[in-house]
């Protein structure tokens, strides 16, 4: 074989070798300006074209030595490239079973939870919610409930005013007011409002100047003590156990008439008597009573068409029976302690 041609073989076979050692990208490029750039070895060789006898062999053993370098270059830096995709993915592993950063999660205030509970058993029995507001009116919170100005029971709910006419209102009762004197057309309702009520008071353990009420209206025709007993004792039923019955005891509210405070048996001693109930076997929960027609008049229901009965629950009450809370004031102090023994739901 022509010597010219030996010497490309040889050069091809050292590149080939070289080729082999080569472990990264910079000594790839080494590698490229050495064999393959235009002032390489390869190149180098066609300086010789002058002196071999066939010349068309001679082109043709360097180009292909050119191609087979050329093509062993190629994959070893396709390889070189994807080694280093797979150090990196190695590298940049996430390990997703690894804990994450906890973030603090906040609890719901166990007076919330009650309200949810409430408003879920209400929902189920058709009613609506409505939301009422903090800010009210002396005639939506006395005068459309049957409070005049001068009547005494106002005494019982002095609160907060601004100026002469507005007020925070003492009682989630106003909202019944809105809801029927807000009907475009005098329909049936059944609705139930929770909210904040304020009143002045001094704080202590079972009272509070600001506590929430849920408070509930029927309004249809035909309604008579009957729904309302049934109602409220489903109600209890749903709220502390299958077995809880109910009793009404006559008392007295303005917007209603008959009004009646409603206990429930004792969910702790099941109405034998203990502590919690005070050793009488019942708890009350609410006042209610059929509402007063002057008040379906004053919020346009004609009472000779429709009547309705009405109740207010105090939740705090509610909650501190169902949790064992000791003191109302716990609600408002935003006491993380407190507030972390209530599951977030
Ligand atoms: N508003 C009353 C209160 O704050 C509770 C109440 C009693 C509401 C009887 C009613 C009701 O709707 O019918 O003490």
């Amino acid at each position: 074989m022509d010597q010219h041609i030996q010497t490309t073989e040889a050069l091809k076979k050292q590149a080939l070798e070289d080729l082999e050692r080569v472990e990264d990208e910079k000594s790839l490029e080494e590698f490229y300006n050495r064999h393959l750039a235009k002032k390489g070895k390869i190149s180098a060789l066609m300086t010789l074209i002058g002196m071999v006898a066939d010349k068309a062999a001679f082109g043709a053993a360097v180009n292909s030595a050119r191609q087979a370098v050329t093509a062993a270059f190629e994959q070893k830096k396709a390889a070189l490239a994807a080694k280093a995709l797979e150090n990196k993915l190695k590298n940049d592993r996430i390990d997703l079973t690894l804990p994450g950063e906890p973030t603090p999660i906040g609890h719901i205030n166990p007076y919330r939870l009650i309200i949810d509970e409430v408003t879920d058993i209400f929902l189920d029995m058709g009613y609506e919610v409505c939301e009422g507001r903090d800010v009210e009116t002396d005639r939506f919170n006395f005068e459309l409930l049957n409070v005049p100005k001068d009547h005494p029971s106002r005494d019982m709910q002095d609160t907060f005013y601004f100026g002469d006419d507005f007020l925070l209102r003492t009682q989630t009762s106003a909202a019944q007011a809105h809801r029927m004197c807000e009907a475009e057309e005098k329909r049936p309702i059944r609705m139930i409002a929770p909210g904040k009520a304020y009143r002045r008071d001094d704080d202590d353990m079972t009272h509070s100047h600001q506590f929430a009420q849920i408070e509930g209206l029927v309004v249809d025709k035909g309604i008579s003590i009957a729904h309302l007993k049934a109602t409220l004792e489903l109600f209890a039923k749903k709220m502390f156990g299958q077995k809880r019955e109910i009793r009404l005891r006559s008392s007295y509210f303005p917007f209603t008439e008959p009004s009646v405070e409603v206990d429930v048996s004792c969910f702790n001693c099941g109405g034998k008597g203990c502590a919690m109930c005070k050793g009488t076997g019942w708890i009350e929960i609410l006042g209610a009573g059929m509402v007063n027609p002057r008040v379906l008049e004053a919020c346009g229901y004609d009472p000779e068409v429709y009547s309705g009965f009405a109740f207010g629950v105090g939740v705090e009450r509610v909650a501190m029976l169902r949790y064992g809370i000791d003191d109302i004031r716990r609600f408002y102090q935003n006491d993380f302690r407190f507030l972390k023994d209530f599951p977030i739901k």
